[in-house]
C-alpha cells in the first residue's frame, strides 16, 4: 500500500506585494488556516519579500518558495539568484519553468534540465510547471507538449529523487483568464503526467505530487482537488487575498 500523498496548496504571487503587503497578508492568513490538517501550504513571494516571509511564517504550517532560480552556484549571471542564496535564508523550494518565465524571460527546457536537479541537490523542493497553449490543445498536441517538457526537464533527476519533485500542470490558456480546465481535462493531463513519471520509476509516480494551476478559485477548488491524480493547486490571482487563499486551503484539508 502506498503512502497517501499530502496535498499542497501553493500561492504564486507573481510580481505582486511589497514587503509591507506581504506582512499584512500573512498576518491575515495564519489565523485562518491554523487549524487545517492534512494539507501543506506554500506561498511564493517575489525575491525581496522572501526573507520577511520566512521570518513571519517560522513555526507555522506555511512554507516559502521562490518563483525562479538559476542552476549555477554563482557566476556572471546579472539579475539571477543561486540555489545557495535561497537555502541561506531557509527558503523551502522554488517554482521552476512557469509559463510566464518560459514565454517572457526565455526560460528553456535545456536550462530547466539543470535547474530541477540543482534545486534537489540543495534540498529545495522544485515546483516544475508544464502545460500547453490553447493552439497546442486545439491541434491535439497537448500530450506531445507535456511529454517533451516532462522528459527533458526531469532528464537529469536521478530516479531515487524523482518523487521529491512537485509538478504543476498549468494549461496556459487557463492562466489568469478565468477559464478553468474541466475536471476531465485536468484529470486526464495529470494522469498522463503521472504515467510519464512512471516510465522512469513506478515508485516515483506514486509519490510525486501533481498540482493543477489555472484560474483555481474557492468555488472550483474542491471539485478539482477531489480528482484522483490531482494533489493540490498552484494558485495565482486567488492567492493574493488571505480569505480566498484560505478557502482553497480549506478545500484541500482533511
Ligand atoms: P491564476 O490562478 O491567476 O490563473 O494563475 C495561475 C498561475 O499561473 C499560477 O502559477
Amino acid at each position: 500500500m502506498n503512502e497517501p500523498r499530502i496535498p499542497l496548496i501553493a500561492g504564486n504571487w507573481k510580481m505582486h506585494k511589497t514587503i509591507a503587503d506581504a506582512e499584512a497578508f500573512i498576518g491575515a492568513l495564519l489565523p485562518r488556516i491554523a487549524t487545517y490538517d492534512g494539507v501543506e501550504v506554500g506561498i511564493c513571494p517575489p525575491f525581496l519579500a522572501l526573507q520577511a516571509m520566512v521570518d513571519s511564517t517560522r513555526g507555522s504550517n506555511v512554507q516559502v518558495f521562490a518563483q525562479t532560480m538559476h542552476y549555477a552556484e554563482s557566476g556572471a549571471f546579472t539579475g539571477e539568484v543561486a540555489p545557495g542564496m535561497l537555502t541561506e535564508i531557509d527558503v523551502h523550494g522554488t517554482i521552476l519553468g512557469h509559463s510566464e518565465r518560459r514565454e517572457l524571460c526565455g526560460e528553456t527546457d535545456k536550462a530547466l534540465a539543470q535547474k530541477v536537479p540543482a534545486a534537489l541537490e540543495h534540498g529545495l523542493t522544485p515546483i516544475l510547471c508544464v502545460g500547453e497553449t490553447e493552439e497546442e490543445r486545439e491541434r491535439g498536441d497537448t500530450e506531445r507538449k507535456l511529454r517533451q517538457q516532462i522528459q527533458e526537464d526531469l532528464s537529469r533527476v536521478p530516479e531515487d529523487q524523482l518523487g521529491r519533485v512537485v509538478i504543476a500542470y498549468e494549461p496556459i490558456w487557463a492562466i489568469g483568464t478565468g477559464l478553468t480546465a474541466t475536471p476531465e481535462q485536468a484529470q486526464e493531463a495529470c494522469a498522463f503526467i503521472r504515467a510519464l513519471v512512471g516510465q522512469r520509476s513506478e515508485a516515483a509516480a506514486q509519490s510525486v505530487r501533481i498540482l493543477y494551476g489555472g484560474s483555481v478559485k474557492p468555488d472550483n477548488a474542491a471539485e478539482l482537488l477531489a480528482l484522483p491524480d490531482i494533489d493540490g493547486a498552484l494558485v495565482g490571482g486567488a492567492s493574493l487575498e488571505a480569505e480566498s487563499f484560505a478557502a482553497i486551503v480549506g478545500a484541500a484539508a482533511r
